[in-house]
């Protein structure tokens, strides 16, 4: 058996919303978002199931990671995923016009597409736009394009992330309101962060206000009962019921890492122990072990990191006033010395350089990852009560 669970038919399901919608469904034509916990399969799931079902359907895909390469703007990693499908499109062999051929009507010459621009010219100043770009790939391809763009709220942090957002925003316009289009621009994100994600089509001034932001379907009970009967077969570990399994798949956040570490850790209970007895503990354990891993690095960062950090995890995800005299003096009663607004910065900059807390906007901070939020909130409500 496969070690990656597909899930072909939700895959599919959604394609099928994408490209052809309903009356009800046609708002996503005006962009998509999932987001989803952190580990929890939203790559894997995109790659796997999302990407084949909507090339099976006769779209072209662009996929681009912006979690990939850190150190690259997200707009470059755009850009040069673009300009690598124009390549492509314009290579004879290639497997992408391959596969164009195979499924759609695309009326592919001998030689590949041939584009009224040059390649190099496209996302330069004052040159060929996104949005031109994209429109002549649809109109030769005849079909849908969609743009994929995986850890999409990393383009929110910086003056360059939002106006690459907003050229994928107006290739959209460009090119879905023509009475007779040949296919349709469609865009998805996906993010880790909720708050900051929904954000993204909620707020006003963003590039894709409008767009429908959905829960990331998580990885459920069929997940579990495939990877109980992988286990059956190698008899490795004392099985759990499907019932119970399923169960601690949910408190390790349906993340199927931490579910492999708790299933292995069966092997170590006492022979004759009942592992439908030992899981859930070793499930609750796990789940709090790997947020105290990001925890102490907060710790390890001192009293002050620790205050800040407070102030942000306590909010929704949108701490602000984090450098006012009024937090100074707030850090100051928490750490009991005297905190100057001056000395903030610098540590709310080691906190932002661990990944621990995140930059959401002008002026605005969230917890980075939201389980290490959740956990932290659980513990500060085990301490209050204690
Ligand atoms: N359908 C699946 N079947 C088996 N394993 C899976 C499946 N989906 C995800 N995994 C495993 O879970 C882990 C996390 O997957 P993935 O990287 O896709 O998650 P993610 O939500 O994109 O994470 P990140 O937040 O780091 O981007 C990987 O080790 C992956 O192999
Ligand atoms: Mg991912």
């Amino acid at each position: 058996m496969a070690e990656i669970y597909r899930r072909p038919e939700l895959a599919a399901q959604m394609a099928k919303q994408l490209l052809h919608p309903g009356v009800l469904d046609e708002g996503l034509r005006s962009g998509l978002f999932l987001s989803g916990l952190r580990r929890t399969g939203k790559t894997t799931f995109l790659l796997n199931d999302l990407i084949p079902a909507l090339e099976d359907a006769g779209a072209l895909v662009i996929y681009v990671d912006l979690w990939s390469d850190t150190q690259t703007s997200p707009a470059a990693l755009v850009l040069s995923a673009v300009k690598k499908t124009l390549a492509d499109l314009q290579t004879p062999a290639s497997s992408i016009l391959q596969k164009l051929k195979r499924v759609g009507g695309a009326d592919v010459g001998a030689f590949g597409f041939k584009f009224g621009f040059k390649l190099d010219s496209v996302g330069a100043e004052g040159g060929t736009t996104l949005a031109q770009a994209l429109t002549e790939v649809v109109d030769q391809a005849k079909t849908d394009v969609v743009v994929i763009v995986d850890e999409v709220q990393h383009a929110i942090t910086s003056e360059d992330g939002n106006q690459m957002l907003l050229a994928l925003k107006s290739a959209r316009d460009a090119i879905n309101p023509r009475p007779d289009t040949p296919g349709h621009f469609i865009f998805i994100g996906t993010g880790s962060h909720r708050a900051l994600v929904s954000e993204l089509t909620a707020r006003r001034n963003q590039a894709f206000t409008g767009a429908t932001s959905v829960p990331y379907p998580v990885l459920n009970g069929d997940y579990v009962e495939h990877l109980l009967k992988r286990l059956a077969q190698e008899a490795a570990v004392p099985l759990p019921s499907a019932a119970v399994a399923t169960h601690a798949f949910a408190t390790l956040g349906n993340r199927p890492e931490e579910m492999l570490k708790a299933l292995r850790q069966l092997r170590h209970i006492p022979p004759g122990g009942n592992p439908d007895e030992h899981l859930p503990v070793i499930a609750a354990t796990l789940r709090s072990a790997a947020a105290d891993i990001e925890l102490m690095k907060v710790e390890q960062l001192g009293g002050l990191a620790t205050a800040i950090f407070e102030r942000i995890a306590s909010t929704d995800g949108d701490a602000r006033g984090v450098f006012s005299s009024e937090a100074a003096a707030e850090y100051t009663k928490a750490i009991g010395r005297e905190v100057r607004v001056e000395d903030i910065q610098p540590v709310a900059n080691d906190l932002l350089a661990a990944n621990l807390i995140m930059r959401r906007g002008h002026g605005v901070y969230g917890v980075t990852d939201p389980f290490v939020q959740e956990i932290w909130r659980e513990k500060k409500a085990l301490g209050s009560k204690a």
